[in-house]
């Protein structure tokens, strides 16, 4: 395989994005914490790094989606989400993502959370955007790295359950 970002540039851009989020966020001055609504399972290793770089308080919460089965294309549906959340209504939400492809994930959490809780705001970060292949009109408010459409693994992001591990990001050729 391949390796597109090592660890240490993932690092770098990291960082560079949780200030980008931090600065943000501290301008609007609110009195509760901004909720993480981190996406289960792929952006797990991204959140619990983008939190450790963000010097603001925060709540954490998970969702889990998946629309992609043991496939490297989308089945295009939001196969079983478990979306087992406090009470968020009128808080600052940021929906952290490991990768925005065909948009439909984003997009489904983005009117969920909408819907259920009035969000005061509700933003998304994501480490990876593969724009080439976005099917509805999404765009992410915090992006790390632009793409282009290979399939990617590591550092939180699996071929059928696997490569998760990886400190850093290859492309997936098989
Ligand atoms: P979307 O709903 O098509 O935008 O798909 C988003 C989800 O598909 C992400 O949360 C990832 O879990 C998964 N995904 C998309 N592209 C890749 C990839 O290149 N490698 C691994 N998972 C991916
Ligand atoms: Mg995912």
């Amino acid at each position: 395989m391949k390796v597109l970002y090592s660890a240490a540039q993932i690092q770098k851009v990291v960082k560079k994005l949780a200030k980008k989020i931090e600065s943000s966020y501290r301008k609007t001055k609110t009195s509760q914490s901004l909720v993480v609504v981190s996406v289960l399972k792929g952006a797990f290793i991204f959140t619990a790094d983008l939190i450790r770089e963000i010097n603001i308080p925060t709540q954490l919460e998970f969702v889990r989606i998946s629309s992609y089965g043991t496939k490297k294309v989308s089945s295009g549906k939001i196969e079983a989400p478990l979306l087992l959340l406090p009470d968020l209504s009128g808080r600052d939400i940021l929906l952290v993502e490991d990768i925005v492809d065909s948009g439909k994930t984003v997009l489904f959490l983005k009117e969920y959370l909408g819907a259920q809780f009035r969000p005061k705001s509700l933003k998304v970060a994501c480490l990876l955007n593969k724009e080439a292949r976005r099917e509805v009109n999404i765009k992410a408010d915090f992006i790390g790295f632009e793409v282009a459409d290979y399939f990617l693994v590591g550092y939180g992001l699996d071929s059928a359950e696997k490569f998760r591990h990886l400190p850093y990001l290859a492309i997936d050729g098989h």
